[in-house]
């Protein structure tokens, strides 16, 4: 069963559990936290209030304190969420403790319904599907903005179910169809959408442009325990 959880709310109420969940934040989250694995950084731990960061960032000076609010760097934060930002020079080696306005508090949504949480983005949409097809029963867990739907999380929804159809049959719920039905209508990532424009509006067109990329990061981030790592791939 592949079942799409079209925003995060959604999962306030869920009462299944799922052998694997795979969370995805378009712009930007789970892109900067794929950007910032592939780039040598050792681990991002994800948190759900600027506070919590800010305290385990007292405990543990040398991570780097990350994240957003309206898209903003929160003041005294070293890095914000555009992915662009975590470059090797800047992450290779390092451990980074990051906060966001919906992706972080979905990965921490999908730790509760299932035992296996992966990470997905544009970047890195074909490595993750071959981890997440050796499952049979699966949440696909868009992060959406509050209650609202996100148009580029359910086109990469819709993508990976695609891909994952081709490895084997699955049943699907209609929210699925919905993701799936939505990719196949474009079949190429489409930013038109609101959050697209916010952010160009705010200066991040070049975010905007890099989350499209296809499968340019050859990685899949893994939750274990309150952590997110690379997982080695064979
Ligand atoms: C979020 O978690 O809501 C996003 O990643 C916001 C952003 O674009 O920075």
């Amino acid at each position: 069963m592949l079942k799409t959880f079209l925003t995060h709310n959604e999962l306030d109420s869920a009462s299944s559990t799922f052998q694997a969940s795979i969370v995805i934040d378009v712009l930007r989250a789970t892109s900067t936290i794929v950007t910032a694995l592939s780039n040598g950084a050792r681990f991002v731990i994800p948190v759900e209030k600027v506070e919590e960061a800010v305290d385990i960032k007292m405990v543990q000076p040398d991570l780097i304190l990350s994240g957003e609010r309206n898209g903003i760097k929160p003041q005294g934060f070293e890095l914000g969420n555009s992915p662009l930002e975590y470059s090797k020079q800047v992450v290779n080696g390092k451990g980074i403790v990051l906060t966001t306005s919906n992706g972080t508090k979905a990965i921490q949504k999908a730790k509760k319904i299932a035992e296996n949480v992966y990470i997905a983005a544009f970047l890195n949409i074909s490595y993750v599907v071959e981890q997440l097809s050796a499952h049979e029963n699966i949440a696909i867990i868009c992060a959406g903005n509050e209650s609202e739907v996100s148009y580029e999380d359910t086109q990469l929804a819709g993508f990976i179910i695609s891909k994952l159809l081709e490895r084997k049959s699955y049943s699907l719920s209609d929210s699925s169809l919905i993701a799936l039905r939505t990719w196949e209508a474009i079949k190429k990532p489409d930013f038109s959408g609101t959050h697209s424009q916010k952010l160009i509006e705010l200066g991040f067109g070049r975010d905007v442009e890099f989350c499209q990329n296809i499968d340019i990061s050859p990685i899949v981030p893994i939750c274990s325990s309150e952590k997110i790592v690379s997982m080695l791939i064979k």
